[in-house]
């Protein structure tokens, strides 16, 4: 069973500025797919979901119209498990629709999975997106008579559609009204048992795509879902419904039911591309995910008032964390170095000791634990053998355990007592992108609920939850300048040496910034406290020697500018990155602006473009950035 104190209070969607075909499937996670034509739908609809598995999923699930029923076939685990329940019980019919869910919101379980059906089982709805008014929604809808079924929040549009059709028969009417009472985001594809062959889609926030095929239409989340059988989509925009049978397909708007000019579009992706959304690597693609998975990560989390900052389960587990005396945090690789600023920022902010360990070195060391030390493993998979075992160790040893984690239902999400779920969406390239900025924007949060505990000013929190909520529009406006960071990788593409200096909480941006290097590009690289580079690095600089520096406006600017001026007295070739325009650019032989933000929030935008001139110096090297020689994305070994 999954623990029931993770911080399951919302599900992500895509938001922000996005470039549709460069980004087809942006950070919604769950997969969508439907067909309607003169073929048996459930072998289309199960290619399609496999087409679809490469963005992560815990539970599958389909619904065909059968004459004027629908079948419902559901599974927790995978697609393999589906095709073989349909195998064991058929399923026939010429129209359906079907879903991968990454559990977000209620765990991975067969009756979470999508389709979800109205009380009678008569209409069907796969959905992603988040719906926020759920809660009121499923309350209201009970005192009506329905049966709710599941914990999700996608289910109370069966039973709102189902509703509406009593009053209007037509279901893309009765569509289009039950949407008016929904607050939140959709993508949704929809069937019903009284209207064979008609499939009914529409969107707020939630990427869908139309196929139009020859006597078959299509629905889609992601084109690769489809692009075995048309490349003739229309992209649905934000308030559009789409009504389509095997002849065809009509657009319309969602609120006045008026008809919409179809925006035929030609795909010319093949199918890898297609999953990487029109990108060359997923890599890039999750770099440019940021502003979109950054804002699912706050997404419902910033409520405004005295305590702006809800984190779901937190207040059942207040106590434990009301009365710590210590925390220590405990990850690998890009996790610790999260971590690392998790650190800074829980002694700033709520002043509580805090320390950070690698899982691999802490577990092994017999350390000093008291039950009133809280342990928290960091970790994107959820799946990393040592951190699990650090986990493990400090359970044994009483401590109350706490988890920061992006994989719904991993082993160390259910391990811990509690925790927070970063919404990040799957991560597919091997290097840490998005994961890592999420990870410090859902340490922030956490931060900011410990300190309120512990006396944390309102209008401190305020500046705090003010700075969250401008971070994806900044880190776009970074993501915009890339172009300069791949000019950047090409001037530096000669050097086989690099050192990445900061310091303060751009001390673990310096580290993390010089691991992605190493582990994309193959090119050595070291990061140091610019402090520590007297004490030792100083003797490698020599005009030869690259030194990225990340050297922001904040509280160690000044001691980082004494830094860079040693570095350069020496010879070494200054590349900065920094969110002062001025005066920095004659030190600097190269440099790179990010916005201004807080001091504790640098590190998400400083990072960016660390991300990006390892991605461009990899990729101009030839290197594989998706699967790097030698690394596995989950380290499930010692
Ligand atoms: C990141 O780019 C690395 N591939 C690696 O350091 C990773 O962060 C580490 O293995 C920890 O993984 P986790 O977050 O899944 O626990």
């Amino acid at each position: 069973m999954a623990r029931c104190l993770y911080f399951l209070d919302h599900k992500p969607h895509p938001t922000g500025p996005h470039k549709r075909l460069a980004t087809g499937s942006p950070t919604t996670m769950c997969g969508i797919i439907a067909y309607v034509g003169r073929d048996e739908a459930a072998p289309i609809l199960l290619k399609g979901l496999q087409r679809l598995e490469y963005r992560g999923y815990d539970s599958a699930g389909m619904a065909v119209q059968n004459g004027t029923r629908l079948e419902i076939r559901r599974v927790c685990g995978r697609i393999d498990a589906l095709n073989e329940r349909i195998l064991k019980f058929p399923i026939s019919g010429t129209s359906g629709i079907a879903h991968t869910r990454w559990a977000t919101h209620g765990k991975p379980s067969v009756s979470n999975a999508h389709p979800h059906v109205d009380t009678a089982g008569e209409l069907a709805v796969v959905h992603n997106g988040i719906i926020e008014n759920a809660d009121l929604l499923r309350e209201q809808l009970r005192r009506r008579g329905h049966t709710i079924r599941s914990e999700t929040d996608s289910e109370v549009l069966a039973h709102l559609i189902a509703e509406q059709k009593t009053k209007e028969p037509r279901l893309q009417f009765a569509v289009s009204r039950a949407l008016r009472l929904v607050e939140g985001t959709f993508g949704i594809a929809v069937i019903s048992a009284g209207e064979p062959d008609k499939i009914v889609c529409a969107r707020r926030g939630s990427p869908l795509m139309i196929g139009l095929g020859k006597d078959a239409t299509y629905a889609a989340s992601d084109a690769s879902a489809i692009i075995q059988h048309t490349r003739r989509v229309v992209y649905l925009e934000d308030g559009e419904m789409a009504v389509f049978d095997a002849s065809g397909c009509v657009i319309m708007r969602i609120d006045l039911m008026s008809k919409v000019d179809m925006r035929i579009e030609e795909i010319d992706w093949d199918v890898q591309e297609a999953e990487r959304g029109g990108y060359a690597h997923f890599m890039l693609k999750e770099i440019y995910q940021q502003p979109e998975s950054i804002a699912s990560t706050l997404r419902g989390r910033l409520v405004g008032g005295e305590d702006p900052v809800r984190l779901g389960g937190f207040h059942d587990i207040a106590e434990s964390l009301r009365s710590a005396r210590r925390v220590i945090f405990t990850a690998c690789g890009t996790s610790w170095h999260a971590g690392q600023i998790g650190a800074y920022m829980l002694e700033e902010l709520a002043r509580i000791p805090t320390s950070v360990e690698y899982a691999s070195e802490w577990r092994y060391r017999d350390p000093v634990l008291e039950p009133d030390t809280i342990v928290i493993g960091i970790s994107q998979s959820g799946e990393t053998a040592d951190t699990l075992a650090a986990i493990d160790l400090a359970k044994r040893r009483g401590c109350p355990t706490f988890g920061i984690i992006n994989t719904v239902g991993s082993s160390i999400a259910r391990l811990t007592d509690a925790g927070i779920y970063l919404h990040a969406g799957p991560e597919i390239g091997v290097a840490s992108t998005k994961s890592f900025t999420s990870q410090v924007v859902a340490l922030t949060l956490f931060a900011l609920c410990m300190g309120r505990h512990r006396g944390l000013a309102p209008e401190r929190v305020k500046q705090y939850t003010d700075a969250l909520t401008a971070l994806p529009g900044q880190v776009q406006e970074i993501l915009d300048r890339a172009d300069e960071i791949r000019a950047l990788a090409a001037r530096l593409l000669e050097h086989d040496n690099f050192l990445y200096l900061g310091r303060g909480y751009s001390f673990p941006v310096a580290l993390e910034g010089a691991l992605k290097l190493k582990e994309i590009s193959y090119v050595h690289a070291e990061g140091f406290s610019a402090a520590e580079m007297k004490h030792g690095p100083i003797a490698l600089i020599d005009e030869n020697m690259p030194v990225v520096v990340v050297a922001p406006r904040d509280a160690s600017y000044p001691k980082v500018l004494s830094n860079m001026q040693e570095v350069k007295a020496r010879g070494g070739r200054l590349i900065t990155i920094s969110s002062e325009p001025n005066g920095l650019s004659e030190l600097s032989d190269e440099l790179f602006t990010v916005p201004h933000t807080l001091d504790a929030l640098l590190p998400v935008l400083t990072s960016v473009p660390l991300q990006l001139l390892a991605y461009h110096i990899g990729v101009m090297r030839g290197c594989d950035v998706d699967k790097p020689r030698n690394l596995a994305k989950s380290v499930t070994v010692e």
